[in-house]
């Protein structure tokens, strides 16, 4: 019999995921994987936009993978989380929880009332000027969180957490006590990427990139006349019934998004590196829908010039009646960063 379990809710622009894990006495075990597709439209940038959609594939989601739980943690990611890293006068975590709101609003662009507000420690800092609690704030703005809250609880579920994807990814794919001191992990979803740094486990810094592979199909999409679907089926490699000229065409447009994608990561890279001198990145493990695209863990290797590996977030976990075969569990590895990750912020 299972333990306590816990699941991982994503919901992403092509879907929404969820991964149910239990803790026991062996360990943590991987119950239940599943997902179901959105189209396009319903997801906007990490924010529900076709409710009733979102609903329904919720739905389908629970019924269709067996998922027991109805309480889930959420995950959030767009361009409108802040997350920064500041310092903060030492307290315990009841008055840090207390006092937050009343500690922040300078350090954000939007009322701290229309927020939702987390603090990551990552070290306590003692010098000339006392203790204090660095970490990363985030803060994700009300509304967008509630939109992504009302459409899980109308689809019969309880949202108990919230957490940023990041954060879920580091947990899920970062390896803390690996060879590495310092390592980038990159969540390539479909509109939104997330890049956190990590040292030990302890994050470093995050960056959320409103870039995927959707952006890869558009331009292909928009370079030969095609329909979107027909552009993904190309992007994956399904060139049957184009002309030689037509295939050119798609390869020069993946290749061009591509190298606008690798340059922004690069961007990232450097600008966390000129900051952090004392802890370069040695490597990049790579997640995500958008990191299977064919190349890219190569570009982004030779362009950022370290080594680029598949994360594995299932490797930790022993393997429970998912359903899923050996060659299933492969196929999904990459998109169940996510939802693995947030369901582990619950157990651990
Ligand atoms: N075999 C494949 N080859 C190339 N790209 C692929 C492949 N499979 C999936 N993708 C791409 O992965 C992307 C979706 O990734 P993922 O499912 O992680 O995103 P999402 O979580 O739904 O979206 P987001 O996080 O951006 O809201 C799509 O752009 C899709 O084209
Ligand atoms: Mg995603």
């Amino acid at each position: 019999m299972p333990g306590r379990t816990a699941i991982g809710l994503d919901i992403g622009t092509s879907g929404v995921r969820a991964a149910e894990l239990s803790y026991g006495r062996d360990g943590i075990t991987l119950e239940k994987f599943g997902q179901v597709a959105l189209p396009e439209g319903a997801v906007r940038d990490g924010e529900v936009i076709e409710r009733g959609i979102v609903v329904d594939a919720l739905k389908a989601l629970w019924k269709g993978s067996g998922l027991k739980g109805k309480h889930v943690a959420l995950g959030v990611a767009n361009q409108r989380v802040v997350v920064r890293q500041i310092d903060l006068p030492w307290m315990s975590p009841a008055e840090l929880k207390n006092s937050l709101a009343l500690q922040v609003q300078d350090y954000l662009p939007m009322p701290v009332a229309d927020c939702v507000l987390d603090f990551h420690v990552t070290e306590e800092v003692r010098d000339g000027a006392g203790r204090t609690l660095r970490g990363l704030l985030v803060a994700a703005p009300r509304e967008m969180v509630m939109a992504n809250v009302a459409a899980v609880q109308a689809a019969g579920l309880r949202v108990t957490s919230v957490d940023l994807t990041s954060f879920a990814v580091l947990r899920s794919v970062g390896r803390p006590h690996s060879e590495v001191a310092t390592e980038a992990l990159l969540d390539i979803g479909a509109r939104v990427s997330n890049l956190v740094i990590h040292s030990a486990g302890q994050p470093r810094f995050v960056r959320v990139l409103m870039m995927g592979g959707q952006d890869v199909t558009d331009a292909v999409a928009e370079r030969i006349g095609v329909p979107a679907f027909a552009a993904e089926a190309i992007k994956r490699g399904q060139v049957d019934g184009l002309s030689d000229d037509e295939v050119q065409l798609a390869r020069s447009a993946v290749d061009l998004m591509l190298e606008v994608f690798v340059d922004e990561i690069r961007g990232s890279l450097d600008y966390y590196g000129t900051a952090n001198p004392a802890f370069p990145v040695e490597r990049i493990l790579v997640s995500g829908g958008g990191s299977i695209l064919e190349g890219i863990s190569e570009r982004l290797s030779a362009v950022t010039r370290r080594p680029v590996l598949a994360g594995d977030p299932v490797s930790g976990c022993r393997l429970g009646r998912t359903g899923l075969d050996e060659h299933q569990l492969t196929t999904v590895q990459p998109l169940a960063a996510v939802p693995i990750g947030l369901a582990l912020g619950v157990v651990s």
